[in-house]
């Protein structure tokens, strides 16, 4: 089914063929003020400025040959020479119909399917996983859910860090003062309490230092404790990482962490320096990007001297094993901004090498606390993403109990799950990925404002509406349009097709998120104005129709963001 804004540019298109400006854009966006119309074309602005013409004069010669009869009023020009449409009551109703029989709610599957790498979450074993990897694990899971809704092929790999010099002192550590309870009950805790202790030695003591270093080294060389002990600290990490992402509902295709590529590195090493790509300079082996003006004086070592391979080295490797593996269209990295020049040489270095898939950093910014600096626990500590569920599901639970205390005990767990979830995850892709955002409970969990529990309430309320519906309901009558009210909510019903794709054009959920923030306030409007249960005949089954259909966009939206809805609150 073709969105609103297909339609009016298919027809605006054959307007500009006509009127012979075919090398004008025909594109159709929403209109920027509802009181002209639901959309608006600014092809005559644009084709004035280029011939040095009368816009307006050229939107009536443009407007002379759009047929939009039976879809729009007749069009109108506004402004410095805006095209505005209002849409038929009776196009939008047979429109706003067909989502009714719709499981996709009118978004056909992209013509051109991708293949699509999604490189996200990647926390690091036996270090503290910080804020950014929360960031990470809620926006990369949800550009995966829409990237698959859109009909591309998504492979998602965990890149965990589960290889690098805190192993070193991990099995040092582990060596002298392991606690194998304290390992059972809280593996990450115990690993990075080894991690910090061997730290704090080190800076006093050269032996630890000497000693962790030797430990490093014979890892790398296959000892088999020190192997064995690397494979159990990740193992016990990653059964801890696995318990968080089933509690979150994500999942990965792969994880293939930087471990998996160590056999690489070596010769990769040797094909980049015998190909001229890299060279060596003061010992070490590095990637120059002389023909780059922003990266001319950085380059990117790739091999130190005395041998020990990098970040880079293992992320290159691992473009090349992927591009072989899958020959994917796109690779997606979605990993803090920190990392930018990190992402740049190595995406450099990878078209040197002759990889060709659209590779993108998606970045994002940091999670304040309440007091505007970087999220940390009153000690000072990092703030895990367990504790952070842990609290968030917490405090949903005191809410619904309050709310509604009759629940039984189960249910009610599985409500405060789901509430407290959502919140958090909501907190997160509401907002622009690119901005820091405070990090802010009483907020995220209010049932008004911008928050996935207003977006729950609204479904919930439409389904007590189904609920209370004597003789059920099918699903199926004619839509019709008789009020402003539900005219709205039609037209924006309908704009769920085409708001959904927007989110990939720069990653960004938030997109989506105000969407349904919008349609959830457009009901509202709608359902104040329109009594539903209330009124009869034809208008109330057209009426339970675009409520069921609400609830359908709202819990399909919501399970794009990796949220889902509860039946009751
Ligand atoms: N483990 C890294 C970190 O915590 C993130 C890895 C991102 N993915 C990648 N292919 N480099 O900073």
């Amino acid at each position: 089914m073709a969105t609103l804004r297909e339609i009016l540019a298919e027809r605006l298109a054959h307007a500009l063929a006509a009127a012979g400006f075919s090398d004008a854009p025909a594109e159709i966006a929403p209109a920027s003020d509802a009181r002209f119309g639901d959309y608006q074309a600014n092809a005559a602005m644009i084709l004035a400025k280029k011939n040095r013409a009368n816009p307006r004069q050229i939107a009536s010669e443009i407007i002379q040959h759009l047929d939009v009869a039976g879809i729009s009023d007749p069009p109108e020009i506004a402004g410095a020479g805006f095209i505005n449409f209002r849409l038929r009551p009776g196009f939008l109703a047979r429109q706003a119909g067909h989502l009714a029989s719709d499981d996709r709610l009118g978004r056909t599957p992209a013509a051109q399917p991708q293949r699509i790498i999604l490189d996200f979450s990647a926390p690091n074993v036996a270090k503290p996983m910080h804020v950014g990897h929360i960031r990470s694990t809620i926006l990369g899971d949800s550009l995966a859910r829409i990237a698959r809704f859109l009909g591309h092929e998504v492979i998602s790999d965990n890149h965990i860090g589960d290889w690098g010099t805190q192993f070193g002192k991990v099995i040092y550590g582990w060596k002298h003062f392991l606690n194998p309870e304290a390992l059972e009950t809280d593996a990450i805790g115990e690993l990075v309490r080894l991690y910090r202790e061997v730290n704090a030695l080190e800076a006093t003591d050269e032996t630890v230092k000497k000693t962790a270093r030797e430990e490093l080294v014979k890892l790398q060389q296959g000892d088999p404790e020190n192997h064995a002990i690397w494979l159990r600290a990740v193992e016990l990490s990653w059964r801890e990482f696995q318990k968080l992402y089933d509690l979150l509902d994500i999942h990965f295709d792969e994880r293939l962490g930087e471990s998996f590529y160590n056999s690489a590195l070596g010769p990769l090493c040797e094909k980049l320096a015998a190909a001229g790509l890299a060279e060596v300079s003061e010992g070490a082996l590095c990637l120059f990007f002389r023909d780059i003006p922003a990266l001319a004086d950085k380059p990117a070592i790739i091999r130190k001297s005395d041998g020990g391979f990098l970040y880079a080295t293992t992320d290159l490797a691992t473009i090349e094993h992927r591009v072989q593996r899958w020959d994917p269209s796109a690779i997606w990295y979605v990993v803090g901004a920190p990392q930018a020049l990190h992402f740049q040489q190595i995406f450099a270095a990878a078209r040197k090498m002759g990889v060709t898939a659209d590779l993108r950093h998606i970045v994002f910014g940091s999670i304040l606390g309440e007091d505007r600096k970087i999220m940390r626990t009153r000690s000072g500590e990092n703030v895990g993403l367990a504790e952070v569920l842990r609290e968030a599901i917490e405090r949903a639970r005191v809410l619904v109990t309050e709310k509604n205390p009759d629940l039984p005990a189960e249910e009610r767990e599985e409500i405060a799950r789901i509430i407290g979830l959502g919140a958090v995850k909501y907190a997160e892709l509401s907002q622009n990925r690119l901005t820091d955002y405070v990090f802010s409970w009483d907020k995220m969990l209010s049932f008004q404002g911008n928050t996935a529990p207003y977006l729950q309430n609204a479904y919930v309320r439409i389904r007590s509406i189904f609920r209370k519906l004597e003789g059920g309901f099918d699903g199926k009558a004619p839509v019709q349009i008789e009020s402003p009210a539900e005219r709205a909510l039609a037209v924006k019903l309908l704009q769920f097709a085409e708001t959904v794709p927007l989110v990939l054009e720069d990653f960004r959920p938030n997109l989506l998120a105000n969407y349904l923030y919008e349609l959830a306030d457009t009901f509202h409007g709608f359902y104040e104005a329109c009594p539903v249960l209330k009124s009869e005949g034809a208008t109330r089954a057209s009426r339970l129709v675009l409520c069921d259909i609400t609830a359908r966009t709202l819990s399909k939206g919501l399970g794009l963001l990796g949220i889902r809805c509860p039946e009751k609150m």
